[in-house]
């Protein structure tokens, strides 16, 4: 992290020269700096004038920095507070950590030094929480309507074919890898569109028992066979009306192929040993991940099947083909699974996670993040919380500069992640900053930040609107 761009810095002390010592470190390394000389009057201040980082006296007139920390604490969830302790006051100071304090400083500050090093990590503590923010908040804006993570191109152009197929009875054929979210697509396909309320029926093709698929599918009559003591509908028939499911459609064995290629052009069912034929309307979507075109050719997939099937072929793409979208899955995923706690996850983690190999995709980055909340003990997710296979790269991927803490720079993958977000979003919106400010879903300061960061904005043409920042 090579500058605090816009960090907002709060000393309190009642001691005027602490203060300007502090003002003086805190504007040498670009933060805007405020002071106050007790709690009150910095608890007025923070209600109109956040900050992100706060150095607070314990022992001030009127109110204790126990006291204004617990408090500030309540107007901003996020601020960092650090306690400055005067005569070795050490068991006040565990008890701050306890309340919540980021850390504690020991007064008189000798070096300087130690003090900028000591602001150094609490900005960098923010700017990583900040970071985990943003991705979170870029998925509330998009994702959550439909479930889906993904901005790459490959997952936009999935979305919008789920677009136009939701309100349509076109037969969907989709193909991908084991865990690239097959039924998650299907059931998007269904759930957004106008058959919604009508019934869905997932029918796993790889688990049926061969001798029984007719059965299931279509039904039997009474005394069709052994055991069929009443006759039973199918599969078909539940889901009339609305969406079948086949998964894994390529594990089909070649005769019920033929049946279901049948039901499929004649769009009625004929139940094991009845005479009898039923209509169905049934919307078929099938999914596998087997490359059906090489079945079909090898004679182990029915060609005119594949045909009727492949009116529409969705294609998911494996996970290191979408790498850029893994820092906002692992956020969806953490908050899914996170119980409600913000969990972070350092960079050092997250390059790791971003340059494996990923063979079981969405599902095994989902299992991974389970797994590592269940095993973490602290809110911060580190390169030792995930599966060795993952946490262990080959050595020449893992030769990067040393990250010695859970606050260590950021990752520049995060960073063109970022980077290319905001830039997105600004071309959209021509540069509106109040515009991409609602579209990204962060603060005015956010926002403020890391344009300059990263330098978009300037570039823009500038109009009257682009000019207003709130
Ligand atoms: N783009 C995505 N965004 C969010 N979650 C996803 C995404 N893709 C997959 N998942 C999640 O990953 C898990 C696996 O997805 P799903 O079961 O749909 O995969 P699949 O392709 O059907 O796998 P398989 O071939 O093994 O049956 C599910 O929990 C799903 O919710
Ligand atoms: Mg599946």
């Amino acid at each position: 992290m090579s500058e605090a761009l816009g960090i907002r810095f709060l000393v309190v002390d009642d001691e005027e020269t602490i203060r300007r010592l502090c003002m003086t470190v805190a504007e040498g390394m670009g933060f805007s700096t405020m002071q106050a000389s007790n709690g009150e009057e910095a608890l007025s201040l923070l209600e109109t004038q956040p900050a992100d980082i706060v150095l607070t006296d314990l022992v001030m007139p009127r109110m204790s920095g126990l006291e204004f920390l617990e408090r500030a604490k309540k107007i901003l969830p996020r601020v960092e507070v650090a306690v400055m302790t005067g005569h070795g006051s050490i068991e006040t100071a565990v008890q701050a950590m306890k309340l919540g304090a980021y850390d504690y400083i020991a007064k008189p500050f000798a070096p300087l030094e130690e003090l900028r090093l000591f602001l150094r990590r609490m900005a960098e503590k923010i700017e990583l929480v900040e970071e985990n923010h943003f991705l979170r908040e870029r998925m509330d804006a998009e994702i959550r309507l439909h479930g889906i993570v993904g901005a790459t191109p490959k997952i936009q152009d999935v979305l919008r074919m789920i677009s136009r197929l939701k309100d349509t009875r076109t037969p969907v054929l989709i193909v991908g890898e084991s865990g690239t979210g097959k039924e998650l697509v299907a059931r998007a396909i269904h759930f957004r569109g106008s058959y919604a309320a009508r019934p869905f029926v997932a029918v796993d093709c790889g688990s049926l028992v061969p001798s029984l698929i007719e059965s299931e599918l279509f039904g039997y009559e009474k005394g069709a066979f052994t055991g069929a003591l009443r006759s039973k509908s199918g599969l078909f028939q539940s889901a009339h009306g609305g969406t079948i499911f086949l998964d894994e459609i390529g594990e089909l064995p070649l005769e019920m192929q033929a049946k279901l290629l049948r039901v499929l052009q004649e769009k009625e069912v004929r139940p094991v040993g009845s005479n009898e034929r039923f209509k169905v309307d049934v919307r078929v979507i099938a999914a596998t991940n087997r490359d059906l075109e090489v079945e079909y050719r090898a004679g182990r997939f029915r060609k005119d099947l594949y045909f009727r099937l492949d009116v529409v072929t969705i294609r998911l793409p494996a996970l290191r083909e979408r790498r850029s979208d893994i820092p906002m899955l692992v956020h969806w995923f953490l908050d899914r699974h996170g119980k409600g706690a913000f969990v972070q996850v350092t960079s050092a983690a997250m390059k790791c996670l971003l340059e494996y190999e990923w063979p079981g995709n969405v599902r095994e980055l989902e299992n991974a993040m389970e797994r590592a909340i269940a095993l973490g003990d602290s809110h911060v997710i580190d390169v030792s919380d995930l599966p060795p296979s993952i946490a262990s790269l080959p050595p020449s991927v893992t030769l990067t500069p040393p990250v010695n803490s859970a606050m260590a720079v950021s990752s520049t993958d995060l960073e063109d992640i970022e980077r290319a977000t905001i830039e997105r979003v600004f071309e959209q919106v021509n540069g509106d900053k109040v515009m991409a400010r609602k579209m990204l879903g962060i603060s005015r300061a956010t926002l403020y930040r890391k344009l300059k960061r990263y330098n978009i904005g300037s570039r823009t043409p500038v109009s009257a609107s682009t000019q207003r920042l709130q």
